[in-house]
């Protein structure tokens, strides 16, 4: 038997759940905090939800000051700005408040703090020395599960023509702790809803199908998209539905444990130029490219396909493996109609002429490696050219 070692690596304390948000102080005091570095983009501000903790930080004799200098689709000036403030202010600790935005530029300023150097660095497997400035990771989407993630998304801009997303992946990239409330999603409008329910579904998908998948990782996916599928229409029709904004972070944290086991595959590799190119929505972006890659790798994950069609719900009595796996195709499809998500190009305002660029950049993507089927830049061309 090949011998194969997988890993899962979580922060230390996990909060979810209604109202989890209340244990912001009691975490942050745990870790020592005395001047806290707030992080988040600059759309949030506008919730409140940033203030709300820094009054309830202040309320327990922690200093916090706000900084939303992260883009979405957060870039290395951002990291870098970052860590001149952190260090200007005299902070001692970080709290990331967004999504996955947000929580990577976070993870990003606290690399270059604890490290040195810049954040290119960086980019790859296990480069990280040293850990020490405390993360506490708070959720305002759930989609990235960025708050539970030994990864960090960052976009290289240091050349001149071509921007690309630079993959940190290494336990130390971990936030000490994390808080899913689902109480911070309710302010999500219907586009992120859908977005980010469907970045949580790619993540469950491509985990399944990945070269890397294993019984553990298999079932957090499977139950995660189950969850997905019955609650992501529920709540992009409602929002204010507490029971389901529930359900859907318990997905969240499914997906996220069997992305951190199993990492991910081409639709992310196909989705990371689309979103750096076009400033598209990363969740919303996958949403459109997942049912061609699990065409692509029709083959290769038709056993997984199958599973999934069941974790959906779909009636596969009597069928083929093959029959029940084109289902599950469908059943995707079907949830993007219903949750109003696009499957063309012309959908999102993407154009064409950045498809032979664009291939290359999937091509050299970090999740490339645990697709079933490996891809060439022609086909990369080919699946984007089939979303025109
Ligand atoms: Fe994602």
């Amino acid at each position: 038997m090949i011998s194969k070692v997988y890993s899962l690596n979580l922060p230390n304390i996990n909060y979810f759940g209604i109202n989890s948000l209340v244990k912001i102080a009691e975490t942050a005091k745990i870790f020592n905090a005395r001047n806290a570095f707030i992080v988040t983009d600059i759309n949030l501000p506008v919730t409140g939800i940033p203030d709300i903790i820094k009054y309830n930080l202040e309320e327990n004799d922690i200093k916090a000051t706000v900084w939303s200098g992260a883009f979405p689709n957060p870039q290395d000036i951002n990291v870098v700005e970052g860590v001149k403030v952190f260090k200007e202010g005299g902070f001692d600790s970080i709290i990331a408040v967004g999504g996955g935005s947000s929580i990577d530029c976070a993870k990003g300023i606290r690399i270059i703090l604890d490290n040195g150097g810049k954040i290119q660095d960086y980019e790859g497997n296990d480069k990280i020395k040293i850990r020490k400035t405390p993360l506490i990771a708070v959720a305002t989407t759930a989609g990235t599960s960025s708050e539970i993630m030994k990864i960090a998304v960052i976009t290289n801009t240091e050349m001149k023509d071509v921007k690309y997303k630079m993959g940190i992946v290494d336990w130390k990239v971990l936030p000490d702790a994390s808080i899913n409330d689902p109480l911070l999603t309710v302010s999500l409008d219907q586009f992120y809803t859908a977005g980010t329910g469907m970045d949580v579904f790619t993540h469950a998908v491509e985990a399944i199908m990945s070269l890397n998948s294993n019984t553990v990782s298999d079932t957090l996916g499977l139950k995660a998209i189950n969850i997905i599928s019955k609650w992501l229409k529920i709540v992009v029709d409602d929002g204010n539905n507490v029971e389901a904004r529930t359900n859907i972070v318990h997905a969240v944290l499914l997906a996220g444990m069997a992305f951190n086991i199993a990492a991910l595959g081409i639709t992310h590799s196909l989705a990371h130029p689309l979103g750096t190119y076009y400033n598209l929505h990363h969740g919303m972006t996958n949403a459109m490219i997942l049912p061609y890659v699990c065409r692509f790798n029709f083959n290769e994950s038709v056993d997984k396909l199958a599973l999934i069609a069941e974790a959906m719900d779909i009636n596969t009595v009597n069928m083929s493996v093959i029959e029940a796996a084109s289902k599950a195709i469908e059943g995707i499809e079907k949830l993007l109609v219903d949750i109003k998500a696009p499957q063309k190009f012309r959908e999102l305002r993407v154009g064409t002429d950045k498809i032979e660029r664009m291939a290359i950049d999937a091509y050299n993507d970090f999740c490339a490696g645990t697709s079933p089927r490996k891809a060439t830049v022609e086909d990369f061309k080919a699946i984007y050219e089939s979303m025109i």
